[in-house]
Formats: C-alpha cells, structure tokens, sequence
C-alpha cells in the first residue's frame, strides 16, 4: 500500500547545527504516526520539510506517492497542516474564520458552507461558532486551527505540538477528535514532548532526539527495549528491615531499596508475575499492605535510549 507520507533521508543545517539530520519514516493510510522529543529535536524543523515550508538539504518526501518537490501543489493538497503558532482572526468569529480560510484554500464558497458545518461539528465548537475568537479559549482557539486544516479533506493531518498552551479540557477534546478522525481514515503525524499524548494517540512512535531517530517502532516494541524488568513497590506493616533483607534474596529481583517508613522499591524481571513470591517471603516478618506494578514506559525508553529526560 502506498503510504499517505512517507520521507528518506531528511536533513537540515542551520550553520554547525543538524537541525534534521537523515530522518526518514512512513505512514500508511489511517495510521496514526507521533513524533516524540524535547525542545529542540528537530519536530517543527522536520514538518516544516514535510508541508513544503522549508526546502530540505537533502532527502525526499513522498505524499501519497506525488513527491513534493517535483509537483508541489498536487502534493499539498492532500496535506492538512496544524502549525504550532496559531495565525487565527481575533476580530472574527470561529465560523469566520473557518470560512476565511477555506476561501484561502480556494474552496468553492457553495461547498464551503456545508462542509465548514461538518468541521465544526468534528472540532466540537458548533455552539460557540458565533463568538469571537478574542472571546476563546486557547483551547478552542487550537480547535479552530485545527478545524482550518480540516477543511478540504486532506489524506494526512500533520500537527506541529498541538495541546501546548492549552487548558486540560480543550486538551482533552482535541484528543479524542483526533481518534475519531483516525477511526475515521485520516492518517496522523502528532509530534509532541508529551509522552502520554503520544502513547495514547499513536500507534507507531518515532524518538527523535538532536535531529535524530534514535528509534521507532510500536509503543510496545520501543518499551520492550528498555528491558522487561518493573518497577514494583511494596508497603509492609511489621518487621520492616527484616522483610526487607528477605525481599532481597527472592529469584527475578534485580536492586532493592528502603524508599521510606513502611515502603521498599524493588526493580525485577517480570515483576507483575513475582509478586506471590514476594508477599510469600516475608510472611513471619511482616504483611504487605498496599503494591504498586510500575511498568516501563516510553518516558524510561527516551531516558534508556538518550541518557535525558523529555521534560529537561
Ligand atoms: N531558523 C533557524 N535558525 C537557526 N537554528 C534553528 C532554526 N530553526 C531551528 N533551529 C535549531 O534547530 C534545532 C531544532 O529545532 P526545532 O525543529 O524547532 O525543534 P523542536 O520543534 O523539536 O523543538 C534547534 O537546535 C534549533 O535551535
Ligand atoms: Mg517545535
């Protein structure tokens, strides 16, 4: 199958900085794809590539087969774009600018109206269509902006961090719109720092770091990097020191700590799975009261694979 955006071998310097450097992947028809990094990774460098808004070094991007450098217009067309500054009209009304830039897209004002109802249905701001925008919400107002690159039906919505600056309700209308537009059909490139929007939208994640893929995969095939080994926590009524030197010496645990009064930490493989064992083994010393299974999650594989955090 032809993949709605595909790239190979993107990069970009800006003087002694590879903003992008030989970045490439593909996303096939109702796919949601995220790109997941801190500041600075080279997301919005990358998009700006993949929307032809930024002439690449090197490296081709394939948009549903057309390469945008050969036929650009063709290749746009089939693009939706959310860029992460939003250029909205304060003055007008959501209807409004919708329609304004339906007109700029040169959609033909008789079926404009119909489908700016359509739109605004799907970005859930029906109700408020006739309010100003300088009356919104930043959330809204990212609904609109997202409603804007909606409008002439694109094969792949690319959104550049949509939920920064946005209050948690909004946040959470603008996600789960995106999963109705991907059990829709609509392919989905979500960039984003925040490892849980990412892990919660996408069905396949590409890590990007210093202008790099360091790795991509499922969400389960880049957390199976990590290693198979959870964290679990365990709270203890009784003989606390004793059941802890007990807890050390069960098979599968890796490390053991004290972590506070009643509670220990203990990093094991398969932990979930040990957990029988472990309440076994302090039985005459004291009762677990309270578990806790911390499996690993993308968050620990950006740390596994870069040696930072996202949020640094
Ligand atoms: N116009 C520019 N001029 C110089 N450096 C830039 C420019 N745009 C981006 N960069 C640099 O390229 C790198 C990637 O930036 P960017 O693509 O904006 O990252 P992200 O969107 O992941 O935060 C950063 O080091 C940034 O400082
Ligand atoms: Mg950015």
């Amino acid at each position: 199958m032809t993949p709605t955006l595909a790239c190979e071998g993107l990069s970009k310097r800006y003087g002694d900085v590879a903003a992008v450097d030989d970045v490439g992947f593909a996303i096939a028809p109702g796919q949601a794809y995220g790109l997941l990094g801190p500041n600075g990774a080279g997301k919005t460098t990358t998009i700006s590539m993949l929307v032809g808004l930024l002439r690449p070094d090197a490296g081709t991007v394939l948009v549903g087969g057309t390469d945008l450098a050969a036929d650009p217009r063709r290749a746009k067309a089939r693009i939706g774009y959310v860029p992460q500054e939003i250029a909205l009209y304060p003055e007008l009304t959501g209807r409004e600018n919708l329609r304004f830039f339906g007109r700029l897209f040169g959609l033909p004002r008789r079926r404009l109206a119909g489908r700016i109802e359509e739109v605004l249905d799907l970005i859930g701001l029906t109700d408020r269509a006739d309010g100003r925008l300088d009356t919104y919400s930043g959330g809204m107002r990212r609904r609109i902006n997202i409603g804007a690159a909606l409008l002439h039906r694109p094969d792949v919505l690319i959104l550049d961090e949509p939920t920064v600056g946005v209050d948690p309700q909004s946040r959470k209308a603008i996600l789960d719109g995106l999963e109705l537009l991907v059990q829709d059909g609509m392919s989905l490139l979500y960039t984003s720092h925040y490892m849980e929007e990412v892990e919660r939208v996408c069905e396949r994640v590409a890590i990007i770091d210093h202008g790099r893929i360091v790795a991509d995969g499922t969400r389960r095939e880049l957390v199976a990097m990590v290693g198979s080994a959870d964290t679990i926590e365990l709270v203890l009524d009784g003989d606390v020191a004793a059941a802890f030197a007990k807890l050390r010496t069960v098979e599968g645990v890796i490390e053991a700590a004290m972590t506070g009064a009643g509670s220990v930490r203990l990093i094991a493989e398969g932990g979930r799975y040990l957990l029988p064992a472990l309440i076994t083994a302090v039985e005459g010393s004291a009762t677990v009261t309270a578990t806790q299974v911390i499996e690993p999650d993308l968050e620990a594989t950006f740390l596994h694979l870069t040696g930072t955090t996202l949020r640094d």
